[in-house]
Parts: structure tokens; C-alpha cells; sequence
């Protein structure tokens, strides 16, 4: 039976110091880049969740040694396209949108077929946006339902590099052909509109030839085959979309104070920061660092009483993806009227997470104006809720059940969320860490 978290009170005032758990993109990354690798890999912080532990699994089953050791994960890798596996093989990426969409790019040279499967939430998702590119760089795909999961692919012999470009600002897809291009004869060239470059970083310091040219929307991406990758070791540093909840725990809750130590700083990943501080949160960046082409910081968060509503610029959108929901939720107890627009992307999450934010502030008594790609959220600073609320999470979403619980600690009401279990796919600490802010 899913669990129900029942929440009654809101957060009493705290000050606190917080560690979230890895990076999820960089830890499905690290998991797969070292699968390619030759020899041993190391990865510290290494977030255990569900995503991950799929990503595990799958190159587990592609033949692929991992050891779990006290306080680190090894991987220890066969090289590009190293996999070693029998026939009729089936892997499980769960939930997981990025291990289902990456994966796929490394299996472009498979000689047998491969059943790609997912949870209910991942068989809905569109899987065309990254077979089309991939149909191109040679792969074959057998579905059961078009351009959905279950799918089968199977590689090509001969996999010559492309011209791809990357419209909808989605880092799975332009991930997805740059681990393919590993294997591509010629350049593969990509212009991708913005998104997270985590990949186009790790790529660059594993020394993988490939070129970068950016533009105010576009980066054209060139990427050679390389020779060899060598293994390398990764501290995996705190997921700033993991932090975003707590973010704005602490910029709701009442004359609090919240440190979260040692975050991913990328600014491809923070538009959470600024469209909060646009708002008028009070957020500052504390002894930044690079690391391996990524930035670290501390983040310091105090409360702040005068949040104001924003008119989003969609040149945002991207770099804020994962965290609109809280930000929904910022801007229903902001003063005025927010619009977030060109957001149709969001509906292509675990959830359809645009409809469903605007529902549950409706749930909650905020007015919303709701379109196929854009919300307008009437803010109440002195929100009440006064009906129960119960979300019957039905996707599982991890998120959802995240705001959620954010939701029920800073507006109060009384709330009834399903799917405690959800947490698990990205987060599994969410809750352990809410107990020790919430503990005197
Ligand atoms: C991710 C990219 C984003 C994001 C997802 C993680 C990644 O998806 O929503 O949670 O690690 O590449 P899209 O590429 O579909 O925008």
C-alpha cells in the first residue's frame, strides 16, 4: 500500500544547516560515461535513488562490473561500446526520462535487439523526440504503441555522424545524440537550443573532441569520435532541483534561516535562483568553487515577507524546468499576478506538471488562468487554505508530492498527500531532511 504523509501544522521558525543528496543528471551521467570508460571509475556522493539505480542496473545487465564500496560507487568500464550481453535483453529505465532517453544513444551500435521498458509515468512520455535523431544515425526502432515504451532498438554496423538540430531545449535529447556521436564515424554537429550542458562539460574534461560555439539561444555542439575515454573519478556535488524545495521552505516559512552546503551551481541549472530573487527572495552565494568545469556553492536563504509576482521571461524556461512547481507555489503567495509562459514542455514530465500545478493551487483557493502552454497565478500573501486538501498523486510524481509537502508547511491547511513512495525516484531523503529542520 503507498504510503499517505498527513500534514497538520505548518513549520515552526528554524535555522538550520542542510545537505541535499547528488545531482541526478550528473549522477546518471557519471554512471554511463564510466560504462564507456576503460578501466576503473570512482564516484563519491553518488545520489541513491531509484533514476540511478536503474542507470546501475541497465549497464549492469549490458555487462558491465560495479562494485559498491563504503563510501563510494566503481564502475569499472570496457570502452566505447563495450557491452557484453545475451539475447532477448530487457532493460528497466523505471521512471527515468534521462536514463531512458541517454541509454538509447549508447545502444546505437547494439547487433541485437533491446527492450526498452518503463513505469506507468515513463510509458506515457514521447520517445519520437529522441528515435527520430537516433533513426538517423542509423538505429532501428520496433514499438508495440508508436514512439512510446515498450520499444525496441537495434544498432547499426556503420554509424556515420549527423547534423542534428535540437529545438525544444531538452539536455536528454542533445545528451542522448552526443553519447551516440561516441561511436559516429565523421562530426556529428548539433545546434541545440540552451539547456543543461552537463554533458558538454564532463565531455570535455574526459578530453572526448568536441567543440563549442555559443549563441544567445543556441550552442553548436561538434563532436568527433575519440579514440578511448579514461576512467575517471567524480564527486558528485548537492542537485540544485533537490534544493529548490527547501529554497522555498525557507523563503516562505517565518523568520527563518536555511544553509545548504556544497550545491551545483551550473548556471544552465539556477533559474530557480534568479526568478526567485526577481521575486524578491533573499538567496545569496556562498564561497563558490569550480569543480571539473562545474560551479559549487554554499546557498544561504532568509525569509522574506515582500515577495512580489514576476512576468517570466521564457528565456528562463529551461534552466528552471524541473523546478516550476515550487515556483507556482512562490508566486501563490507572492503580491500580484505571476505569467509563466511557453511551457509546454512541462506537461512532458513524470506528470503533465503544468496542469497539475494550476490544479493543486486551485485546490489550495488560488485562482490560476490556465493554457495549453502558459499559467497566470493570482498571489495572496495571506493565503489561508480552508478546505482539506488531498492529492492523489496518480503518476507518482516525486515532485508533485514535493511541492506538496512544501505547500502544506508554509500555507498550512489541512493536507493528505499519497505516495510518500514517490520521493524515492529522486530524493529519498525529502523527508528525513524536513524532520530535522522541523526539530527544535
Ligand atoms: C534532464 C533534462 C531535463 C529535465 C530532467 C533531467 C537531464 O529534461 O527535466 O529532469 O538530466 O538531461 P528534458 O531534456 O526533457 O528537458
Amino acid at each position: 500500500m503507498p504510503e499517505t504523509l498527513i500534514i497538520k501544522n505548518k513549520i515552526k521558525k528554524f535555522n538550520k544547516q542542510i545537505q541535499v543528496s547528488g545531482d541526478k543528471s550528473l549522477s546518471i551521467r557519471w554512471v554511463l560515461l564510466a560504462s564507456q570508460a576503460i578501466g576503473k571509475s570512482k564516484a563519491s556522493n553518488l545520489l541513491m535513488s531509484e533514476d540511478v539505480l536503474a542507470a546501475i542496473d541497465s549497464i549492469k545487465k549490458l555487462g558491465i562490473k560495479v562494485k559498491i564500496r563504503k563510501n563510494h560507487y566503481e564502475i569499472v568500464g570496457n570502452g566505447i561500446n563495450g557491452f557484453k550481453y545475451k539475447k532477448n535483453l530487457t532493460i528497466d529505465a523505471k521512471n527515468s526520462g534521462t536514463l531512458g532517453r541517454l541509454i538509447l544513444g549508447l545502444l546505437i551500435k547494439s547487433p541485437q535487439k533491446i527492450r526498452l521498458i518503463g513505469d506507468k509515468s515513463l510509458s506515457r512520455r514521447d520517445f519520437s523526440r529522441i528515435t527520430r535523431p537516433l533513426e538517423r544515425l542509423g538505429a532501428k526502432f520496433y514499438y508495440k504503441k508508436k514512439n512510446k515504451l515498450p520499444l525496441s532498438i537495434l544498432g547499426s554496423r556503420s554509424v556515420k555522424g549527423i547534423k542534428y538540430l535540437e529545438n525544444k531545449g531538452s539536455a536528454q535529447c542533445k545528451s542522448s545524440v552526443m553519447l551516440a556521436a561516441l561511436n559516429a564515424s565523421g562530426t556529428t554537429s548539433i545546434k541545440a537550443k540552451k539547456s543543461r550542458n552537463h554533458t558538454e562539460l564532463l565531455f570535455k574534461y574526459l578530453k572526448i573532441p568536441i567543440k563549442i560555439k555559443k549563441t544567445k539561444n543556441y550552442d553548436f555542439i561538434n563532436i568527433k569520435k575519440p579514440k578511448k575515454i579514461r576512467a575517471f573519478n567524480y564527486q558528485i556535488p548537492g542537485d540544485i532541483s533537490s534544493s529548490a524545495f527547501f529554497i522555498v521552505l525557507a523563503t516562505l516559512a517565518n523568520n527563518s534561516k536555511l544553509l545548504i552546503k556544497n550545491v551545483s551551481i551550473n548556471p544552465s541549472r539556477i533559474g530557480v535562483i534568479t526568478i526567485l530573487k526577481k521575486m524578491g527572495a533573499k538567496i545569496s552565494l556562498n564561497n563558490q568553487r569550480d569543480y571539473r568545469g562545474e560551479k559549487i556553492s554554499n546557498i544561504l536563504i532568509k525569509s522574506s515577507k515582500n515577495l512580489k509576482g514576476i512576468n517570466c521571461p521564457s528565456e528562463l524556461n529551461s534552466s528552471a524546468i524541473d523546478e516550476f512547481l515550487v515556483i507556482f507555489l512562490a508566486a501563490a503567495k507572492a503580491k500580484g499576478i505571476s505569467y509563466f509562459k511557453d511551457l509546454a514542455e512541462l506537461n512532458q514530465k513524470e506528470s503533465p506538471r503544468l496542469n497539475w500545478g494550476s490544479k493543486i493551487l486551485n485546490m489550495m483557493g488560488v485562482k490560476t488562468e490556465l493554457t495549453k502552454n502558459s499559467i497566470k497565478i493570482y498571489g495572496d500573501p495571506d493565503l489561508k487554505i480552508i478546505k482539506p486538501i488531498t492529492i492523489k498523486n496518480y503518476l507518482k510524481d516525486h515532485r508533485i508530492f514535493m511541492m506538496c509537502t512544501i505547500a502544506a508547511l508554509t500555507c498550512g491547511g489541512q493536507w493528505k498527500i499519497h505516495d510518500k513512495d514517490s520521493i524515492n525516484s529522486s530524493f529519498p531523503t525529502f523527508l528525513k531532511i524536513i524532520k530535522k529542520i522541523n526539530i527544535k
